[in-house]
């Protein structure tokens, strides 16, 4: 009764993207139908709606819708990750993804943004890793969160806000998210029985599982996709009404084909919503899971640890007061193995607590270490400290950005590490500014004209013969350097960061050839008309350079800003909204020409070597 009264809350305070569907919570008021019998789906034996007593509600601020257009907010970030263990270059690569998309907004000049992270620091998992280190809870995940929070900074990812579960106020926004889920209606008490698997902190269907032998040789069923074993539980506990978001989820990928991203995870989700979906367990029996935030007015239950660390993304705008500023517009970056989490229990969750779903999750596919899966157990697990201790920050931030593909895992070795980066930064990029910036071809250190006489501008660059001294080949590189920050942007907003280095390395090796091709080490600077030619070659060539050091500036901030300082590039020329290419060529004037080079400060990028240990994690807890 108390649910039905409750209803005409619920479709009041969700008015997202799928305001038009359906109410969901309308046709779940009704106890929900039991399964069929014998389905091998953690089954919710009986239900009802056994509705607490409502929270004592906080002030609910009006509501506000986030800003639109070029100066609107945007919130990214990272998923929160589980403080049992340190870090790895999986980890590292998540936020890195955010962190290149969140610097590569601000270059541009968008609107207000968040970068947010943080640690996961509750549930079984949590309690029983501690346990198993002889340490309790709370020490294990300061030790863990503050590794976590060392290398985040130590890789230079330039988040906003770190979030730990365990704060006041984010357990405060979880007790009043929970209140948001009961009183509209999506939550009911039952029995429910699964496999539940600790290490994913989820239930497992039967088709999930394989069977296999522990460790004693004894018969045990595992997740077939990360091999942990699954145990056999039965407890009360809340479920949340899922089932009856089946439509309005699918409804809000239908309208929002850009939601998910890569293509193929989008239509990953759309074909989950087309099978069952079972409503969720969202609570754990106390006497089971003590390390958890209790569910409000029933202290003999802990609410689940998912809806716990997806909260994180709502308390760090300040739920449930601030949050208006900038929810929905928040992009998260999470692997695959987390995508059911936030593309149908996410989105579930917040339609139910009257909010609309994120505008985009951008997914990202996994890093396996010489073909196998990186675990513990097979002592593969790659260390994010010491692959920055051996290939620098810039180093390592290049190469996983490079390398990682969303679409598809990626494998992890050293050797392709020093091959990518000493091939494409410190050879082709820095090779590239030490050839050009050389005093034995640019004596008086400065940034030299750009003769319209050498380097005429035509309409078809085919047909250049006797006009100038830049040849058709010339006229093809320039026009694909003046593409490159458009199409460098296009990749980013696609998520496709590393097709934008492709693009990028390809403009570099353009850059080397054209230099090479013109020798300007051969031409004579006493003679006007071969001086004119070599101004205008270095003129052309640190352009190029320019343009590389600001677009590069998301994912090697250390290295940009050391060519970009030497090129004399003041800070606020950096921007990508203000970024020109060979004015002159267009008959427009530009800063630059003349100016004096910055100093000198020696090699761009040092060669790499190659380690003799591989960067595997020895770390103790
Ligand atoms: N705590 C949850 C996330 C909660 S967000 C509300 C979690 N944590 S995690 O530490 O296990 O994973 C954090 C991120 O690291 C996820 O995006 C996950 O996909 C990513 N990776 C973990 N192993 C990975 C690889 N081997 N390769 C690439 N990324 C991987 O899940």
């Amino acid at each position: 009764m108390q649910a039905r009264q409750r209803l005409p809350l619920a479709q009041h305070l969700y008015n997202g993207a799928c305001a038009a569907a359906r109410s969901p919570l309308a046709a779940a008021a009704a106890p929900p139908p039991a399964l069929p019998g014998g389905s091998p789906l953690p089954r919710r034996l009986y239900g009802g709606a056994a509705m607490l007593r409502p929270l004592r509600r906080l002030s609910r601020p009006p509501r506000r819708a986030a800003a639109t257009g070029p100066g609107r907010r945007l919130l990214l970030s990272t998923p929160i990750f589980y403080a049992n263990g340190p870090p790895h270059i999986g980890h590292l690569y998540s936020a890195l993804l955010a962190d290149a998309l969140h610097r590569h907004r601000r270059l541009r000049g968008a609107g207000p943004g968040r970068l947010s992270t943080g640690t996961d620091e509750h549930g079984l998992k949590i309690q029983q890793a501690a346990a198993a280190a002889g340490t309790s809870p709370p020490e294990l995940c300061e030790r863990v969160s503050s590794l976590f929070h060392q290398a985040l900074t130590h890789a230079a990812v330039s988040f906003t806000d770190f979030t730990r579960t365990s704060e006041p106020r984010h357990q405060r926004a979880v007790r009043y998210f929970w209140g948001a889920l009961r009183d509209g209606g999506a939550l009911y008490k039952g029995s429910y029985e699964g496999w539940y698997c600790t290490p994913e902190e989820c239930f497992l269907p039967e088709s999930q599982l394989t069977e296999h032998r522990d460790a004693q040789g004894r018969p045990c069923k595992v997740s077939l996709e990360t091999g942990h074993q699954v145990h056999w539980t039965k407890e009360e506990n809340y479920m949340f009404r899922l089932s009856a978001f089946q439509d309005p989820l699918r409804k809000w990928l239908r309208d929002n084909p850009q939601a998910i991203s890569p293509h193929p995870f989008y239509q990953r989700v759309l074909h989950w919503l087309e099978e069952d979906l079972p409503d969720l367990s969202v609570s754990r029996e106390r006497s089971r899971l003590q390390w958890g935030i209790p569910v409000p007015s029933d202290s003999t239950q802990t609410i689940y640890v998912w809806v716990d660390a997806l909260v994180n993304y709502l308390s760090v705008v300040g739920y449930p007061e601030t949050h208006g500023e900038w929810w929905p517009a928040v992009h998260h970056v999470v692997g695959k193995d987390i995508l059911k989490f936030h593309a149908v229990y996410w989105p579930a969750l917040l339609m139910a607590a009257g909010l609309a779903p994120p505008e985009r999750i951008l997914v990202h596919s996994h890093w396996t270490v010489h073909g196998q899966k990186m675990s513990k157990s097979l002592g593969n697990v790659i260390d994010p400290f010491a692959c920055i201790g051996q290939y620098t920050v810039d180093g390592f931030r290049y190469f996983l950005l490079r390398q990682g593909v969303p679409e598809r895992d990626c494998d992890y070795y050293d050797e392709k590490v020093v091959k990518v980066v000493n091939s494409e930064l410190a050879d082709a990029l820095g090779g590239l500014l030490n050839r050009s910036t050389a005093l034995s071809i640019n004596p008086s250190n400065t940034y030299p004209c750009f003769s319209e006489s050498c380097f005429p501008k035509v309409l078809d660059y085919r047909e250049t013969k006797g006009m100038g001294r830049a040849s058709a080949e010339d006229y093809e590189f320039v026009a694909s350097v003046a593409s490159l920050p458009l199409q460098v942007a296009n990749y980013f907003e696609g998520f496709q960061i590393y097709k934008a280095l492709e693009c990028i390395v390809l403009c570099v090796r353009q850059t080397n050839s054209f230099f090479q091709r013109h020798r300007p080490w051969k031409l004579n600077r006493k003679d006007p008309a071969e001086q004119l030619w070599l101004d205008t070659i270095i003129h052309v060539t640190l352009e190029c350079l320019r343009v590389y050091g600001t677009l590069l500036q998301p994912v090697i901030p250390h290295t940009a800003d050391r060519l970009l300082s030497r090129l004399a590039v003041e800070p606020e020329e950096r921007g990508l909204s203000s970024l020109t290419f060979l004015a002159r060529y267009n008959g427009k004037s530009c800063p630059f020409e003349g100016r004096q080079l910055g100093p000198d400060t020696g090699i761009l990028f040092h060669r790499l070597e190659k380690s003799r240990q591989p960067q595997i994690e020895t770390k103790k807890l």
